[in-house]
């Protein structure tokens, strides 16, 4: 995992007012920190792929601890829902508790941005991210 960098921000009080009821209504496990990396991921995935609908190939890679409850079988099981997509997936066991996954994604840039943020999203992934191209245009 990188090392956690805090920064701050500062932000008209009514804007903040409105990013705090985003933030609850993602849920009791979803702090201001969460919520701003989950913008700034999908910010930058964004820029890189502006329709939905593109035909891309993506790369997710993601660091867990195996141990961490049922986690191992929740990202093996949403990889198997989505079999079309996740063409192939490398597993690497990195010491006694953590695990490094790097999965190839091809599809729709829409659906392939869903199932990162499924499967990166998925409690316990300590850190991860999708990198997305395209062969459309190059
Ligand atoms: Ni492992």
């Amino acid at each position: 995992m990188g090392k956690l960098v805090r920064f701050g921000v500062a932000m008209d009080e009514d804007l903040l007012a409105s990013f705090d009821g985003l933030v609850k209504q993602r849920g009791p496990g979803v702090n201001r920190s969460e919520a701003v990396r989950d913008l700034v991921r999908e910010a930058i995935v964004d820029s890189a792929v502006e329709d939905e609908d593109d035909e891309v190939v993506g790369t997710i890679t993601m660091v867990f601890n195996h141990g961490t409850g049922d986690l191992s079988d929740k990202l093996d099981a949403l990889q198997h829902e989505h079999h079309r997509e996740v063409v192939s997936a490398m597993h690497v066991h990195l010491d006694a508790h953590n695990c490094l996954e790097v999965l190839v994604l091809r599809g729709r840039a829409g659906d392939v941005k869903g199932i990162a943020d499924t499967l990166l999203g998925t409690k316990g992934v300590k850190h991860g991210r999708l990198v997305m191209t395209t062969t459309s245009g190059l």
